[in-house]
């Protein structure tokens, strides 16, 4: 466990990326800090020097590997700006008694309109037609080689049918009218009440559902859930949508599927190396559209994932407990 503090001790906080003003200026009011906009070869030395003597970090896009947390001996808390943590090494936080912060609940509502924002855009082919419009090509009538296929009343098949699932599903049957499938470790009454969603395996949800949308975080248990078994159980006319992590799919086996037509379209947030390479097939097929992982990212769903998250910071270091613990 950290070396405890003395009472009385400010405490020393580390912040890295996605912090305004606002909420550096109500860290200040607590602790130290040194803050660091982003990280580079420039200001590495300082950054290591300042978790040296850390009590807490908090930012978004945080990687710590254990060597870090070795050369941060008072490190009591993460406060991270995301709902997902998979990049950030949680048994040996365990190990070390360091408690784990994160932001879900108010990134939920942004990142299922991120989910249905991809699921228009395959369906309806909206980038590719406003290519063809912006490049001069849109010279005669749009025809069959042009149409799309329709959102509404297909069947949506949640993959994760946690916060962010249960959103997404709202969405499609409330507002378009879809069929939900969903897996989940149990039925979620709640959705099959309100909804009409049904409980399924994946190999079923993956056999019967028009649209496909990932959903899940990332761990072990689902890393390349999406595999070339997996696309090859999709209907050829289906589309599969990701806004949960890139290493969910295999994403050579997404790539050869969508060039085979095993499947006909995906709309990716996520990749599993970020930023994508322009190179990367997946940036020059027309049946893809592909976005640089901006599931939460609009103006007022970051600033609330930013307060949450000093919210939590500060209610761990010198308040009454944080409002999000992962490991607590
Ligand atoms: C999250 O909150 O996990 C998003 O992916 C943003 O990092």
């Amino acid at each position: 466990a950290p070396a405890a503090r003395d009472r009385g001790q400010a405490p020393r906080i580390v912040a890295l990326r996605r912090l305004g003003e606002e909420e550096l200026a109500a860290l200040n009011e607590v602790g130290q800090v040194d803050y660091f906009e982003d990280l580079n070869e420039g200001n590495r030395e300082a950054f290591e020097a300042a978790m040296a003597s850390a009590h807490g970090l908090i930012g978004g896009k945080l990687e710590l590997d254990e060597a870090m947390l070795e050369r941060s001996p008072n490190l009591e808390v993460v406060s991270t700006i995301s709902v997902g943590y998979d990049q950030l090494p949680l048994e040996a936080m365990n190990r070390r008694g360091i408690l784990l912060c994160n932001t879900p609940d108010v990134l939920t509502e942004t990142t299922a309109d991120t989910a249905f924002a991809l699921i228009m855009a395959t369906q309806r082919r909206l980038v590719e037609l406003s290519c063809m419009v912006r490049e001069g090509r849109w010279t005669s009538h749009v025809g069959p080689d042009q149409f799309g296929h329709d959102v509404h009343g297909k069947a949506l098949g949640i993959v994760g049918a946690g916060r962010i699932g249960a959103a997404i599903a709202r969405r499609g049957a409330l507002g378009f009218g879809m069929s939900v499938l969903y897996t989940a470790r149990a039925p979620k009454p709640e959705l099959e009440q309100h909804l009409g969603a049904e409980h399924c395996s994946l190999d079923e949800l993956l056999a019967r559902a028009d649209i496909v949308c990932l959903a899940v975080p990332y761990s072990d248990d689902t890393h390349h859930l999406i595999d070339a078994d997996a696309l090859a159980r999709m209907k050829p006319s289906a589309a599969l949508i990701n806004i949960a992590r890139g290493k969910v799919v295999d994403e050579t086996a997404l790539i050869e599927a969508l060039e085979q037509g095993t499947i006909r379209a995906a709309g990716l947030d996520v990749f599993t190396r970020e930023p994508l390479d322009a190179d990367s097939p997946l940036a020059r097929m027309d049946n893809v559209v592909v976005l640089p992982h901006i599931g939460s990212a609009t103006h007022e769903t970051r600033a609330a994932m930013a307060r949450r998250a000093v919210d939590n910071l500060i209610g761990a270091l010198v308040g009454e407990g944080p409002v999000n613990a992962v490991n607590k």
